[in-house]
């Protein structure tokens, strides 16, 4: 089986799970690479349904082996929330699921700087899931990040103490808040590094052993495309790498192992969180996709908004990721609409612009330019077969395919398992 990466290549919340859920039967490890808890991932299986921060979402499957690279940040308490809520529905994460001793780890001193920041930003905040992330990657990317691996350590004291200083300066004079207690966040960090131990390792060479034996890796992404760092509509982003690219760094292991990218992709776009969204719909149709797609976010319970699919967005997806397969999901939720718009390049300033501006100025500017294709108004969601969709359903995932330049490889008709089609992958 071929080593996958999956990830979003709209606004995040795209399916991935439920892509990965799927895709896992192929893999032997599933593996987490970016991001922390501000992921919200959605597996649905029967009558079970979780929602993942931490967790890869190939957990469900009792035999698979699961890891959270050193790419992420990782919010320990929140992870071992998430390992107890498995476990007392009978699923074990023990002995298969692994934490990178490198993955940086979140404090509660980052969330507090985080909901503080935005706070102080009023108008212009970011949005953001208020989980820690960006104090967590400055503190990385800074050096002066505590790693899972430093929890087992002698030096985590005199490391929380440099770390935590700062923080403290920041809380009381620039934002006037009470500080944070290093003693208490000691003892309570050297205590969940020890609920921790059993699952703590070098994860690289285990990675290289599963290369060496032909075991099959499937690279879980988390956010989307278009909230990379680099990539994305900074700063109105988050603040890792989210695209493929991140699976190899995220992860220790090499470009050369990655046979495909897989995008996901919904049908329409969602983003959840501020900044520039060119195909936005405002009011009815807007309200009507939410209601229907269920389009409230997963960790924050905040209303996505929604649009029209954006073929400039996910041609950006594809140069960036170097995506092989396009995964669609939620096509059902198009179900009933009349008539369905495709936006297939911008117009800026009287010019017609067939690719994403890099600058969000720009991009706040453009004017989408549609196509509008006539919707199927039937139900898809018992539909197993690609030749069974009705012909409209098929004559738009067609056009989709051709504006973006990738073939669908998957196509998602429900969030559960089965409301799957496989395509050639
Ligand atoms: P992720 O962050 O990309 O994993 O996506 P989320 O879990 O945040 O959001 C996707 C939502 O859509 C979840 O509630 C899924 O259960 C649901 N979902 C996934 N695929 C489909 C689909 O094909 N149809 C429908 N109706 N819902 C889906
Ligand atoms: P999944 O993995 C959708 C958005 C936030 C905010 C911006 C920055 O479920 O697709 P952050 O807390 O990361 O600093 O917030 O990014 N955001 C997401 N939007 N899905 C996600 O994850 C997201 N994770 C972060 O709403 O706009
Ligand atoms: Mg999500």
């Amino acid at each position: 089986m071929p080593n996958r990466i999956i990830v979003g290549a709209q606004w995040g919340d795209e399916g991935k799970a439920k892509v990965v859920d799927y895709l896992t039967e192929d893999a032997d490890y599933v593996i987490r690479f970016q991001g922390g808890a501000n992921a919200g991932h959605t597996v649905e299986v029967g009558d079970q349904k979780f929602v993942f921060h931490l967790l890869p979402s190939g957990l469900m499957h009792p035999d698979k082996v699961c890891i959270i690279g050193n790419g992420v940040v990782l919010d320990p308490e929140q992870l071992l929330h998430e390992i107890e809520e498995v476990r007392v529905k009978g699923i074990d994460a023990q002995g298969r699921l692994w934490l990178s001793e490198a993955a940086q780890v979140v404090l509660p001193t980052h969330k507090i700087l985080d909901q503080l920041k935005e706070k102080a930003a009023g108008k212009d905040a970011i949005g953001t899931t208020g989980r820690g992330i960006g104090p967590a990657y400055y503190d990385k990317v800074n050096r002066t990040g505590i790693r899972v691996g430093d929890l087992l350590e002698d030096g985590l004291r005199e490391k929380l103490e440099r770390t935590l200083a700062v923080h403290n300066e920041i809380i009381t004079r620039l934002y006037n808040s009470a500080p944070v207690s290093v003693d208490t966040i000691y003892t309570e960090y050297r205590a969940l590094g020890e609920r921790l131990r059993p699952y703590i390792k070098d994860c690289v060479p285990l990675l290289s052993q599963a290369l060496k034996q032909n075991k099959s890796l499937l690279f879980e992404g988390a956010q989307g495309t278009i909230l990379d760092v680099d990539h994305g509509t900074y700063p109105f982003v988050t603040s890792s790498n989210t695209v493929a690219g991140a699976a190899c760094t995220g992860s220790g292991v090499g470009p050369t192992a990655v046979q495909q990218v897989i995008g996901v992709v919904k049908a329409y776009t969602t983003r959840v969180g501020n900044g520039p969204f060119p195909t936005e719909i405002s009011g009815g149709l807007g309200a009507e996709l939410r209601r229907i797609g269920n389009e409230y976010g997963a960790t924050t319970g905040r209303e996505r908004r929604c649009g029209w699919f954006d073929a400039v967005v996910v041609r950006r997806a594809a140069m960036v990721n170097g995506l092989t397969h396009l995964a669609v999901t939620k096509l059902d939720v198009l179900d009933t609409f009349e008539e369905l718009k495709l936006c297939v390049a911008y117009q800026l300033n009287g010019e017609r612009v067939e690719h994403f501006p890099v600058s969000i100025a720009r991009l706040e500017q453009v004017e989408p330019i549609y196509e509008t294709m006539p919707g199927w108004k039937s139900d898809t969601t018992k539909i197993l077969r690609y030749e069974d969709l009705p012909v409209n359903a098929k004559n738009y995932l067609q056009r989709l395919s051709e504006l973006v330049d990738v073939p669908i490889g998957l196509l998602s008709l429900g969030p559960k398992r089965h409301e799957t089609i496989r395509m050639g992958i």
